[in-house]
């Protein structure tokens, strides 16, 4: 134990940026840097870079070129999507459903709506985090615009029923929103199969091992929604901004590479984070959040009682091992993380949250290695915990 290496299990967190997509970036950074709107050559092979992406984007989801829109990321196509749709619909109506556990790029939206005259529904999920789509379409109202659904939560992975709420949300002829930024490259989805319901979807190429500040909103044809960038005519008018080039290019390199034999990869990753999840599992007063089956194949989130995460992260972290938790002094307020509050973890529990996310970075060895270093730490930081009861039953 105490070597020097790096074992990176925050794959929900970033990824690494692939060789294959650093190359394919890297020529539009040094030679063709031109200004694809700009019609001399170098602009225009910039342009075909963004048009060939745009296409690779569209083939990955089953979707069609002309429905994909390059954003900054994540957080601005969520912004897009929930704000440009509920502007766009404001004269059918005001109200609009989402979940307590989507990510705050949707939440803050949402509470932002709220002092524009919106009226939004959070719309409880279950111990696991899952939405009932019965409780859904009970909560849809005349005047509902907007339904808006993650694919798969980023704190604990829970798949949520994204074909069941969309043909919901279709039957009621209201817009359905997913953001599926952790979803993209871990499992299957198909816009023009089992996700046809879906009208706008919201991807990050940083989590898929493309580079951060890149993403896009893909949007259904003839859904109503707002431009989110006045200015140039960029986006076919709808996004304006001079592209990310490089970036565009890359991520249509990394979704490529992503989406190609994806069930086999995710498999691979299953598996060595099944072994993993029964490693961690003999370490007492130890629960895991989330759905035992219905959840991201990298994805591990548990609460290990008597233990403060943040301590637990920083003694990982001198072992080498990159985690994630959702206890309050990381998330930087005082309330411990909102996912695992929603889903009815009790705070004092919720502090002592670790979230490991498996990907590409990890190897077998590198399960052994956590599973070595692991038990001792949490051994080692209940032996000074003030609250750690030995006579407390595990919840397993
Ligand atoms: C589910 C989810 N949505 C949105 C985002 C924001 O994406 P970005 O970092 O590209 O802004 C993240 C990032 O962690 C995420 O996990």
């Amino acid at each position: 134990m105490g070597e020097n290496r790096l074992v990176y299990m925050d794959h929900a967190a970033t990824t690494f940026i692939k060789p294959e997509v650093a190359e394919t970036m890297l020529p539009f950074m040094r030679d063709h840097f031109g200004n694809p709107s700009s019609l001399y050559s170098i602009g225009r092979e910039g342009k075909e870079a963004v048009e060939t992406a745009r296409e690779k984007l569209a083939k990955a989801l089953g979707a069609r070129s002309e429905e994909i829109y390059f954003t900054s990321g994540g957080t601005e196509s969520d912004n897009w999507a929930v704000k440009g749709t509920a502007f766009a619909r404001r004269k059918k109506g005001n109200h609009i459903i989402t979940i307590p556990i989507e990510h705050h790029a949707v939440l803050y939206p949402c509470e932002y709506l709220k002092t524009q005259g919106f009226e939004v529904t959070y719309l409880p999920v279950d111990e696991y985090g899952l939405v009932d789509p019965e409780e859904l379409e009970d909560a849809i109202r005349e005047d509902t615009i907007l339904i808006s659904v993650m694919y798969a939560n980023n704190e604990i992975g829970t798949i949520e029923p994204i074909p069941e709420i969309g043909k919901i949300a279709r039957e009621h002829g209201i817009p359905f929103h997913t953001d599926a930024v952790q979803a993209i490259g871990n499992i299957p989805l198909d816009l023009n199969g089992k996700d046809k319901d879906v009208d706008m979807l919201s991807l990050s190429s940083h989590k898929f091992y493309g580079p951060k500040g890149t993403g896009a909103l893909y949007i259904r044809e003839g859904t109503e929604i707002d431009s989110y960038m006045h200015g140039g005519a960029q986006e076919r008018g709808k996004r304006a901004g001079t592209e990310n080039v490089a970036g565009i290019a890359g991520m249509g390199k990394a979704i490529e590479l992503a989406t190609a034999n994806i069930e086999e990869h995710s498999e691979k990753i299953r598996k060595m984070r099944d072994r993993l999840r029964a490693g961690i599992m003999e370490i007492p007063f130890c629960r895991l959040n989330g759905h035992p089956e219905k959840r991201l194949p990298g994805n591990l989130n548990f609460s290990f009682k008597y233990i403060e995460g943040e301590s637990l992260l920083l003694m990982l972290d001198q072992f080498g091992i990159c985690s994630s938790t959702g206890s309050a002094c990381s998330s930087g307020s005082l309330n411990p993380s909102h996912v695992l509050s929603a889903i009815g973890v009790p705070p004092e529990t919720a502090q002592g949250s670790l979230r490991l996310t498996l990907g590409d970075a990890n190897t077998e060895e590198d399960i052994d290695y956590v599973l070595e270093v692991l038990p001792e730490v949490v051994g080692k930081l209940r032996a000074i915990s003030p609250f750690y009861r030995l006579t407390d039953e595990c919840e397993k």
